[in-house]
């Protein structure tokens, strides 16, 4: 939904991330759903969930500042590991996903949408969980807003597949998929990705 850029905070002298809306997504639903993005993730103050420094708009441009992580997202670390990780790194990866997980849950919030592009470790190890594009009150999480079922539909869990209403165990079936022991491990998802036949 967004377009994510390296900055630099002129008058704080340091790096930050800069998420913007991109300009094809201005309607009012996408605006509202990035402000929800950065008021939601600005209420988790968590070592392992990514800290928002502020919200705004500029010229019609809605835009995020966000600590910058420097690192990886855990696409990337699988991708250039060209297989899966080792158990004991996926291991340690899980438990710090699932601490900061924690934190999003006892806010009351459903994030909807962990996955490995949205999983940052920094070069000091850190993991951190990112992107709320999609989080929800957990009490409203069966309304999509727009009657269409979101997520990403090769990490998606079932009771999101059929629109049903969703609790956090979505959240957890997510964090087990992504991290360790599905794709990671034993590299298959849920799902697998077929070619639908000419229709
Ligand atoms: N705070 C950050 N520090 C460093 N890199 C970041 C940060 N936020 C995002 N990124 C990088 O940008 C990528 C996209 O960010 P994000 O998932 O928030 O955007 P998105 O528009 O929702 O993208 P997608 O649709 O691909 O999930 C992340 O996978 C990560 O590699
Ligand atoms: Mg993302």
């Amino acid at each position: 939904m967004g377009e994510v850029y390296l900055a630099e905070h002129l008058m704080l002298h340091r790096e930050i991330a800069l998420k913007v809306l991109i300009p094809d997504r201005m309607n009012s639903e996408h605006v509202e759903r990035f402000l929800r993005e950065a008021r939601s993730c600005s209420r988790i103050e968590h070592p392992n969930v990514v800290t928002i420094h502020d919200v705004g708009e500029e010229n019609e441009t809605y835009y995020i500042v966000m600590q910058y992580v420097k690192g990886k997202n855990l696409a990337e670390i699988v991708q250039t590991q060209g297989g899966p990780l080792p158990w004991r790194t996926a291991l340690k990866i899980l438990r710090y996903d699932a601490s900061g997980l924690a934190a999003v849950h006892k806010q009351g919030l459903l994030h909807r949408d962990i996955k490995p592009s949205n999983i940052m470790v920094g070069d000091d190890s850190r993991v951190q969980l990112m992107d709320f594009g999609l989080v929800r009150d957990e009490a409203q999480s069966d309304l999509t807003g727009t009657g269409v079922i979101m997520g990403t539909p090769i990490f998606m869990a079932p009771e999101q597949c059929t629109g049903s209403k969703l609790d956090r165990r979505t959240d957890i079936d997510h964090i087990g998929q992504n991290d360790n022991l599905r794709q990671n491990l034993r590299r298959f998802t849920s799902f697998r990705l077929l070619k639908l036949p000419n229709l």
